[in-house]
């Protein structure tokens, strides 16, 4: 494999997550015999692979043993509320369908009508209704458009189901609570109708933070799946996928790199791409020789921008962090209004992470490193 830390990776090159990857499995085989199929949320932070794990999961429902279609959605920014959310996805459903190989032309030019018919509920002019009619105005036009579909073309295009994957849903810009709700809402009455389509989202592992005490069911609706780094058994694996196993270099080398990046995927395959880069083979007594080179580049690549988007104030709370003798920073640093905006902004920009109940930490050791010798 070669390493690419800015892309999800391959799923055929795809390294380690065998549980995660089984339990989906096994909530696809029960679909097939259910009819309905379980909701997943894949959380984690920055750079822990969710975008990876999600694209293999996609990979794993169209194998023909459980020929679900997948449907590939990148939440962004400019989604801001239901209805726009639904069009897109029913766009990309479209092309999903149209892309299917083996489609009789019957049917290809069927479907070809289907996305051209438009339903007047999406004229209806938006600002003269509340938020909550407006949501289910969005709703309604993806309950009407999939039922249709589910109808003229699941069978003939012999497809078992749909999931929808959405990654980084917390870009879309609707209430956290409201859009978790509405999703399921919508996705548990497909199910009810016996029309098997489900949803897998990514998300920041506090997706589900201000949902929690408002509305439970959409919490509990969801698998969830929180993807912590590589253990050393991954990181062993990973090693070999990228520099073989004949000879087996990799035994010292990924002992040297789960200390550097503690399995870190993003980190892994950053310093991966770089050895992979050296001339010949990797001889151990060399890494450390190299690492300053590394390092220097994670800094200009990764470290420099992560601290372009604090404000000065919020760098400087980041390098008092970075001084401290602990990871874990300690809890008086933490508290006092003034101090907990900060730390909300930093939780936000990525640069710290909660660790468990008010305690956080910065993301990695090695931004850590960069904010100690930047100092
Ligand atoms: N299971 C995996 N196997 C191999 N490489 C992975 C895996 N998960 C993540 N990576 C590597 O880590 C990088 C970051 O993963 P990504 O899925 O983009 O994370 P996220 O979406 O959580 O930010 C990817 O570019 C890829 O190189
Ligand atoms: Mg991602």
């Amino acid at each position: 494999m070669r390493p690419e830390p800015n892309f999800p990776v391959r799923p055929d090159e795809f390294v380690g997550r065998r549980q995660h990857i089984e339990a989906f499995r096994e909530a696809l085989q029960q679909g097939l015999t259910a009819g309905r199929t379980s909701s997943f949320a894949i959380l984690g932070d920055w750079g822990i692979g969710k975008s990876s794990l999600l694209l293999k999961f996609a990979a794993v429902c169209a194998e023909p043993a459980f020929a679900f279609l997948p449907i590939l959605f990148s939440a962004s920014t400019d989604v801001h509320d239901y209805m726009r959310l639904a069009e897109s996805l029913l766009d990309k459903f479209g092309d999903a369908l149209l892309a299917m190989p083996n489609l009789e032309a019957r049917l290809r030019a069927e479907l070809r009508n289907w996305r051209l018919k438009q339903l007047n509920l999406g004229a209806v002019g938006l600002e003269r209704h509340s938020r909550r009619l407006f949501l289910s105005s969005g709703s309604s036009l993806l309950r009407h458009k999939l039922k249709e579909a589910w109808d003229h073309f699941f069978r003939p295009a012999q497809l078992n189901g749909a999931i929808f994957f959405l990654d980084d849903l917390q870009n879309i810009g609707i209430s956290k609570s409201d859009l978790a709700l509405t999703i399921r809402d919508q996705f548990q009455f497909f199910g009810i109708e016996g029309m098997n389509y489900s949803v897998c989202f990514s998300a920041k592992p506090d997706y589900f933070a201000e949902t929690k005490a408002l509305a439970e069911p959409a919490v509990r609706f969801y698998t969830k799946v929180y993807l912590e780094p590589f253990t050393f058994e991954e990181t062993i694996e990973y090693t070999r996928s990228v520099f073989g196993t004949s000879p087996d270099p990799s035994a010292i080398i990924a002992t040297w790199l789960h200390e550097k990046t503690l399995g870190h995927p993003y980190f892994l395959a950053f310093v991966c791409k770089r050895l992979s880069t050296l001339e010949g083979q990797i001889h151990s007594q060399k890494l450390e020789a190299i690492w300053p080179a590394i390092f220097d580049q994670l800094g200009r690549e990764k470290f420099r921008s992560d601290i372009a988007q604090l404000s000065a104030k919020e760098l400087g709370l980041a390098h008092q962090f970075a001084s401290f003798s602990e990871s874990d920073i300690p809890a008086h640093h933490l508290t006092g209004k003034i101090h907990r905006e900060h730390r909300a902004r930093l939780v936000e920009k990525g640069v710290l992470i909660r660790t468990g109940r008010g305690r956080y930490k910065l993301y990695h050791p090695l931004f850590r490193e960069f904010l100690r010798q930047t100092q």
